[in-house]
């Protein structure tokens, strides 16, 4: 399976903040809001992502993120012109993609809980589709997804005025290779764009959507406002002064999973020293390691 990152978008509801700067790449307490997403790829077990970005900010997201070998990873990029819809990434990723199935991620979502990389790994092998709903109090902003008593699909709907349930669907899609040729016939909706929610009522026509309901001990936050975004800082520093463990933290994640060795952990910590990001790493050689379960399973960073 390979990796979507959409860092698209004008960012236009957190404008002026973002007039001159991708929204991806604002602050999410201590790191870029883009690394919280891709450790989430990093930690389902993805090495090779796409990341699209507008071409005003591409230059920025290479500069931050390279080439991924830093990491473990190959990190590709595209650019998406305009603003065209999210399920407009599996078009522009439809080389990259080569056929393969495809975790697709939004650039500014935050995904957080114990276990939840493991979790991820298990649906990883994906036939049909699968998607994470979480409930939340204003159903309204999101895709919303009704459930029947069993857990299973009834309708998705993107941001209806009157919602039927709850749960909004996260932004991390997980498809088989069909989602490409879906994306292919849909047509732009009222707002103008390729909905991710067309996609996903196409496999839900198909009998083909799978959903899980992440739980109350997941955290799912989204950066779509001012206040969102502050909130999402202010998630972050209060659990990592608490516990001391990092959220987010690509390298810790990229070491974990044995994609770096303890070298490679070392030469990354070095120039993050002056602000304590390197310390944080260095700290982690020096700690009991967790036996791993499998490769990839030592915590949930
Ligand atoms: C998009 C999707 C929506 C999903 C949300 C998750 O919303 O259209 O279905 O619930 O991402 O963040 P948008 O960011 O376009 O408002």
């Amino acid at each position: 399976m390979r990796g979507i990152l959409l860092a698209g978008g004008n960012g236009s509801r957190l404008w002026p903040l973002t007039r001159a700067l991708s929204k991806q790449l604002m602050p999410v307490f201590d790191k870029p809001m883009i690394y919280y997403p891709l450790t989430t790829l990093v930690m389902a077990g993805i090495r090779e992502i796409l990341v699209i970005t507008t071409p005003d900010n591409a230059d920025q997201f290479r500069r931050l993120l390279g080439d991924g070998t830093q990491w473990g990873l190959c990190l590709r990029y595209a650019t998406q012109p305009h603003p065209g819809g999210i399920a407009q990434a599996l078009l522009i990723g439809e080389e990259f993609l080569a056929g393969e199935s495809v975790a697709l991620a939004l650039g500014d979502n935050i995904l957080h809980g114990a276990g939840l990389g493991r979790h991820l790994r298990t649906h990883v092998a994906v036939s049909g589709a699968h998607v994470f709903a979480y409930p939340v109090a204003n159903p309204a902003a999101y895709g919303v997804i009704t459930l029947d008593d069993a857990g299973q699909p009834l309708a998705i709907e993107e941001k209806p005025a009157n919602p039927r349930s709850r749960h909004a669907v996260t932004g991390l899609y997980f498809y088989d290779s069909s989602a490409v040729k879906i994306a292919r016939h849909l047509r732009p909706s009222a707002r103008g764009e390729l909905e991710i929610t067309a996609v996903n009522q196409e496999y839900l026509r198909r009998g083909e959507l799978r959903v899980s309901v992440l739980g109350r001990g997941t955290a799912w936050l989204d950066t779509g406002t001012f206040t969102d975004l502050v909130h999402a800082s202010e998630y972050v520093r209060v659990v990592e002064d608490r516990q001391g463990q990092k959220i987010g933290c690509v390298e810790e994640a990229a070491w974990r999973a044995g994609l770096i060795d303890d070298a490679q952990l070392r030469a990354l910590a070095d120039p993050l020293r002056a602000s304590g990001y390197g310390d944080y790493l260095l700290r982690l050689l020096t700690e009991p390691r967790p036996a791993p379960v499998t490769v990839g399973n030592r915590g949930t960073p």
